[in-house]
C-alpha cells in the first residue's frame, strides 16, 4: 500500500490550477497523446468526442461516439462505432500545414473548463521557414442543444505577412478499432455549408452530419472543395503582422433514431442556427445548472477537488437526458474498450450519484433496463429459465452480447463465461431499481417499469436455484460473482445472499404494488404468472439459500472451496505493473486466493445495513490483503475507500480513494488511454458521499456521520430525496475528522454538532 501517495505528493503542477475547476496541460507530450485525448474527452448526454487536435497529429485516435449507434462485428457481435469526425480544421501559413509535429512549439496550454464544459488550447507556433503565429481554439459540444457542435478559431500573426489557407471537412469513414462501419450516401455543400449523409454497414442506422464556416466580422468567402470521400469548404485570406482572425465551425448532428431524415434536419438547423456567442451562452447556462446540483465542493484539498470535479464531470457528459433506450458504457463515449457495451458498472456503480443529484437522468437509464426486457427473457428461454435473465453485456435489444474469447494481456485466447453465468447482473440491476424508487418516491417508474424489472427478474431465481437435498438448502451452482478471477463456481456468497435481498424485496414490492395499484397488480400477476404458491417458494427460498458464514467469526466464504484455495503474499509479487492474471497467467490466478475486485466486501456495502461491524472487520482483514488493488479491477478502489472509512481507517480510505479519483487525470492504472474509467467516477462520488460524509438513508432523509480526511476544511453537497434537496455542508479541521454537520432542507434547517 503506497500510504498517502496521492496526498502528499507536490501538487501535480500539470493539471491543477487554483480555483479547482480547470485541468491544465501545460506541455504537450507525444508520448501521453492517447491519455490526454481521453481526458479531454467531451460530451453532452447524446455523443461524445475524444481530446484530438482540430488540425490533426500523427497516430491519434479519434472518436466521437454516439448513444446507440451499434453496428455488426465479429466476436463482440456489436459495438459502438466511431462515428464521422467532425473535427478537421486544417490551417496552412505560407503553404506550411500547422500541426504539432512541424516547426517548434514556442508555447502550449490545453484547459479543460469542467464548469462551462470548454476546451480550449493556446499555441505559439514557429512554422518550418520562421513564422510566428498564436493560435487560440475553443471548443463545445452543447449541453443545451444536443445536436450541436462548435469550434472557434482564432489566428493572430505576431510576424507573418502572407497568405493563409483553412480547410474544414468531416472524415466520413473513421474505423472502430480496424473495422468500417458507414457507407456514406450523399455528401455536398452550398455557399459555406456541406454536409454529410452516411448508413452504418449492417444496423442501417443514418446519420445526418451539416457544417458552416464562419468568419467574424472579415469578409471572407469560403468555397467547396469536390472531394469524392467527404466534404470539404476551403478558403484563402491575406493576414498581416499584428492581425487577428476569427473563424468559427458550427456542426450539427442528427441519426435515424431520432429522425427518418437526419441530414434534412441537421442542414436546415445549421441555416437558422444563432451565433457561437449565443450557442455558447446557452451551453453555459445548462452546465452551471447541472452543477448546482451535481457538484461537490471540497475545500483544504486542491488535487481531490479537481479529481472528483473531473469525475462527475464525465458522467454528466455522458448521461443520456432524451433518451431511455440507451445507457453508459464502461468508458463512456469517450473510448472504445468494451465495445460500448452496458454492463452493472451503470447500475451499481453510476446510479446512485444521478440517482441522488439527477433524477431524471437516472430514470432514463434504468427505463433502458426495462426496454431490454425482452432480450432477457430471450436469454433466459435459450438456457433453459424462466423469467427475465439480464445479458451480462448489453447493447440494443438486450440479447447477451459479450464475446466468447478474448485475448489476454499474455495474447492467449481463452474462454470467457461471464455471458452465460455472471448472473449477479440480475440483482444488480433490480437493486438499482429499488433504491432509485426508495431514494426518489416516484411510485409511477416503479408501477410502470420498476415492477415488471424486479418481479420478472424474480421468476428466473426461482427456476435458477436448485435444491440440495443433503444440505437441505438451494444452491446457485456454475456462477461467476464480482472477483472473475474465479469462475465456474458454486455457490458465491455475493451472488446468493443479493437473491435473497431480491426476493425478498420482491415481495415487499408486490404487497405495495396490490395495496397502491390493485389493477397493475392484477395485470402482472396474470402476465407472470404471480400465484400465492409461486411467492411463498421465492420466501422459502430466501430464508434457504446456502452461505458458509462463520457466525463466530463473522467470516463468510466468498464461494465453496474459496478457503481451500493455495494462499499467496501479493506483497511477494511488487512491484508490477501488471494485474495478477496478466502475471500468473488465468489457470494459475483461478487456483490461488487473489481476488480482482471486492466480492464478499462488495456485498457488505451493498447491503451495509444488514451486518456489524465485526462481520466487516473480520472480511475486511481476511480480503481486504488478498485483493489486487493496483492492476485488478478499477471498481475496486472506490468500494475499499468507503468501508475503510466504515472501520474508521482514514489513510487506508484517502489512498483507495485517490487512486480511484486520480484513475484518469494521472493514468494510474496506465490504460486511461483506452477511456474513461466511469464506474470508477461514480465510485468517486459514493465515496465522497457515502464514505467520506458517511451519509445514512433513514426514513426521514439522508443524515451525515462525517469522518473528513486529514486535511479537509469543508465538504459541501446537496442530494434530492424524495423531490426534496438536502445540502451538506461539513467542516473538518486541519487535522482530521469533523467539527459539525449543517444540513438544510427546503422545509427546515438544522444543525448537528458533533464530536469526533
Ligand atoms: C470487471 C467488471 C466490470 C467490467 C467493465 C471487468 O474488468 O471485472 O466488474 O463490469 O470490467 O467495467
Amino acid at each position: 500500500m503506497q500510504d498517502l501517495l496521492f496526498h502528499n505528493s507536490q501538487l501535480d503542477e500539470e493539471i491543477l490550477d487554483s480555483t479547482g475547476w480547470n485541468v491544465i496541460e501545460r506541455e504537450f507530450q507525444p508520448a501521453k497523446q492517447h491519455h490526454k485525448e481521453t481526458v479531454f474527452t467531451l460530451g453532452n448526454g447524446y455523443l461524445g468526442t475524444r481530446g484530438t487536435f482540430e488540425e490533426g497529429y500523427p497516430n491519434d485516435s479519434s472518436a466521437t461516439l454516439i448513444h446507440g449507434i451499434y453496428d455488426d462485428v465479429a466476436i463482440t457481435q456489436t459495438e459502438l462505432v466511431n462515428c464521422p469526425n467532425w473535427l478537421p480544421l486544417v490551417i496552412k501559413v505560407g503553404g506550411e500545414r500547422f500541426r504539432l509535429d512541424s516547426g517548434e512549439i514556442l508555447r502550449y496550454e490545453r484547459r479543460l473548463d469542467l464548469r462551462l464544459g470548454i476546451i480550449s488550447r493556446d499555441v505559439s507556433w514557429r512554422s518550418p521557414t520562421g513564422h510566428t503565429l498564436e493560435f487560440h481554439f475553443e471548443r463545445f459540444v452543447s449541453l443545451a442543444d444536443q445536436h450541436v457542435l462548435a469550434i472557434r478559431c482564432q489566428i493572430t500573426s505576431v510576424d507573418f505577412d502572407g497568405e493563409v489557407s483553412v480547410e474544414v471537412a468531416f472524415h466520413s469513414d473513421p474505423s472502430t478499432q480496424g473495422v468500417k462501419h458507414w457507407k456514406t450516401l450523399n455528401h455536398n455543400g452550398v455557399n459555406n455549408i456541406i454536409w454529410l449523409h452516411s448508413q452504418t454497414i449492417h444496423s442501417t442506422i443514418q446519420l445526418g452530419m451539416a457544417a458552416k464556416l464562419v468568419f467574424e466580422g472579415e469578409d471572407i468567402a469560403p468555397i467547396q472543395l469536390h472531394h469524392a470521400e467527404c466534404p470539404k469548404l476551403q478558403t484563402n485570406f491575406v493576414i498581416q503582422s499584428g492581425q487577428t482572425v476569427s473563424l468559427e465551425k458550427i456542426v450539427t448532428v442528427y441519426t435515424s433514431r431520432e429522425t427518418p431524415t437526419p441530414s434534412e434536419l441537421a442542414l436546415i438547423r445549421l441555416v437558422t442556427m444563432p451565433s457561437y456567442t449565443t450557442l455558447l451562452a446557452a451551453h453555459i447556462a445548462s452546465w452551471e445548472q447541472q452543477w448546482h446540483d451535481s457538484d461537490i465542493l471540497i475545500e483544504g484539498d486542491l488535487k481531490a477537488q479537481l479529481s472528483v470535479r473531473y469525475n462527475l464531470f464525465q458522467l454528466l457528459a455522458a448521461a443520456p437526458r432524451y433518451d431511455d433506450r440507451v445507457s453508459i458504457p464502461p468508458k463512456t463515449l469517450s473510448g472504445f474498450e468494451y465495445s460500448g457495451h452496458i454492463f452493472w458498472d451503470t447500475e451499481i456503480f453510476i446510479l446512485p450519484f444521478l440517482t441522488l443529484t439527477q433524477p431524471a437522468l437516472a430514470r432514463n437509464l434504468l427505463s433502458y433496463r426495462y426496454h431490454t426486457l425482452l432480450g432477457a427473457r430471450r436469454k433466459a428461454q435459450e438456457a433453459g429459465y424462466s423469467g427475465a435473465m439480464y445479458a451480462w453485456e448489453s447493447a440494443t435489444t438486450g440479447d447477451e452480447v459479450t464475446p466468447r474469447w478474448l485475448r489476454t494481456e499474455n495474447g492467449d485466447m481463452v474462454r470467457i463465461w461471464c455471458g452465460d453465468i455472471e448472473v449477479h447482473i440480475n440483482t444488480d440491476i433490480a437493486y438499482a431499481a429499488w433504491h432509485y424508487w426508495a431514494y426518489t418516491g416516484d411510485d409511477q417508474w416503479m408501477r410502470d417499469y420498476g415492477a415488471e424489472i424486479i418481479l420478472d427478474t424474480s421468476v428466473f431465481w426461482e427456476s435458477r436455484v436448485e435444491w440440495n437435498a443433503q444440505r437441505e438448502c438451494y444452491d446457485i451452482r456454475h456462477v461467476i460473482g464480482p472477483d472473475e478471477n474465479h469462475d465456474r463456481i458454486d455457490n458465491n456468497a455475493f451472488t446468493n445472499l443479493m437473491v435473497k435481498w431480491h426476493l425478498q424485496s420482491a415481495l415487499a414490492l408486490f404487497d405495495w404494488l396490490k395495496q397502491a395499484y390493485p389493477n397493475v397488480a392484477t395485470q402482472l400477476e396474470d402476465k407472470l404468472n404471480l400465484v400465492n404458491q409461486r411467492l411463498e417458494k421465492w420466501a422459502e427460498i430466501s430464508n434457504n439459500l446456502f452461505v458458509n458464514h462463520d457466525h463466530e467469526t463473522g467470516l463468510i466464504e466468498q464461494f465453496e472451496g474459496f478457503f481451500d484455495l493455495e494462499d499467496v503474499n501479493l506483497a511477494d509479487y511488487e512491484p508490477r505493473t501488471k494485474s495478477m492474471q496478466g502475471l500468473l497467467g488465468v489457470e494459475a490466478t483461478s487456483q490461488k486466493q487473489i481476488l480482482k475486485q471486492p466480492d464478499v466486501l462488495m456485498l457488505l456495502y451493498l447491503l451495509r445495513d444488514q451486518y456489524n461491524h465485526k462481520t466487516l472487520k473480520a472480511n475486511w482483514d481476511y480480503y481486504n490483503p488478498r485483493t489486487d488493488h493496483s492492476y485488478g479491477s478499477s471498481l475496486g478502489p472506490a468500494i475499499n475507500a468507503i468501508l475503510a472509512c466504515d472501520l474508521n481507517q482514514p489513510l487506508e480510505a484517502y489512498t483507495h480513494f485517490m487512486r480511484a479519483a486520480l484513475v484518469d487525470l494521472e493514468d494510474v492504472r496506465l490504460n486511461a488511454a483506452k477511456g474513461v474509467h466511469a464506474a470508477s467516477a461514480g465510485g468517486v462520488w459514493q465515496t465522497v458521499v457515502f464514505g467520506f460524509a458517511g451519509i445514512r438513508m433513514t426514513q426521514f432523509g439522508p443524515v451525515a456521520c462525517p469522518n473528513l480526511p486529514s486535511g479537509w476544511t469543508r465538504l459541501k453537497f446537496r442530494l434530492k430525496w424524495r423531490n426534496e434537496f438536502y445540502e451538506f455542508d461539513l467542516a473538518g479541521s486541519e487535522n482530521t475528522n469533523y467539527m459539525q454537520q449543517h444540513l438544510v432542507s427546503s422545509n427546515h434547517q438544522s444543525t448537528i454538532e458533533a464530536a469526533a
